[in-house]
């Protein structure tokens, strides 16, 4: 049965490592007759949410809804900014609610500086997808900076296979195909 898989890059930057994270596991799960979706946060920018109605009719915020809504599971990785989730993804959070999450399951991960970051990321990430009332599975992955080479690309082979399993979680809990 073929889902629909969306892939959240959380970095508002353009040499964002959260990418190369990203980059990973949307090549590793991209189910072939469903449509997964790639989204990353640098490019796709919204508005500071205000709650203003007129904001919901915005093309960038209409496209993020549409590509929640449709999706059955998400990959959501996000970058350790000041021990939380960035500004950019709890913004991108604030457009959306339990009508595009609930009961959907959610892998996350985080890119962190080194020296033991990332795990205060992933429990603020825990924490506000509780309130959307997403599924978020137990495994979690924390990526550093030396796994990442100077071209933007994950090349630390442990790594690689740790983000498969977590794959394969996700495909699992929600009978995607996977590639591998
Ligand atoms: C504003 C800011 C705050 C940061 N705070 C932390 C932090 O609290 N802990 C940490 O491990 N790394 C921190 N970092 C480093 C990022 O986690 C690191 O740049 C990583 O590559 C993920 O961000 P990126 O996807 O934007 O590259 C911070 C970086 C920025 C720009």
């Amino acid at each position: 049965m073929s889902r629909n898989v969306l892939f959240i890059s959380g970095s508002p930057r353009a040499e964002a490592r959260t990418k190369a994270v990203i980059n990973v596991v949307y090549r590793l799960l991209r189910d072939k007759q469903g449509n997964s979706q790639l989204l990353d946060l640098h490019r796709h920018v919204l508005p500071l949410f205000n709650g203003e109605p007129a904001q919901q009719e915005l093309d960038t915020v209409v496209q993020l809804r549409k590509l929640a809504q449709e999706a059955d599971a998400f990959f959501i990785v996000t970058p350790e900014y000041h021990n939380g989730i960035s500004g950019a993804l709890k913004n991108a959070l604030e457009f959306l609610s339990s009508d595009q999450f609930k009961g959907k399951p959610v892998a996350i991960a985080a890119a962190a500086g080194g020296g033991k970051g990332g795990i205060n990321a992933l429990n603020n990430l825990r924490l506000v997808l509780r309130g959307v009332h997403a599924n978020v599975l137990p495994v979690q992955y924390v990526a550093d900076p030396h796994q990442i080479d100077e071209h933007g690309i994950f090349t630390d082979e442990a790594g690689v296979q740790a983000l498969q399993e977590l794959v394969l979680e996700l495909a699992s809990a929600v009978n995607a195909e996977v590639r591998v």
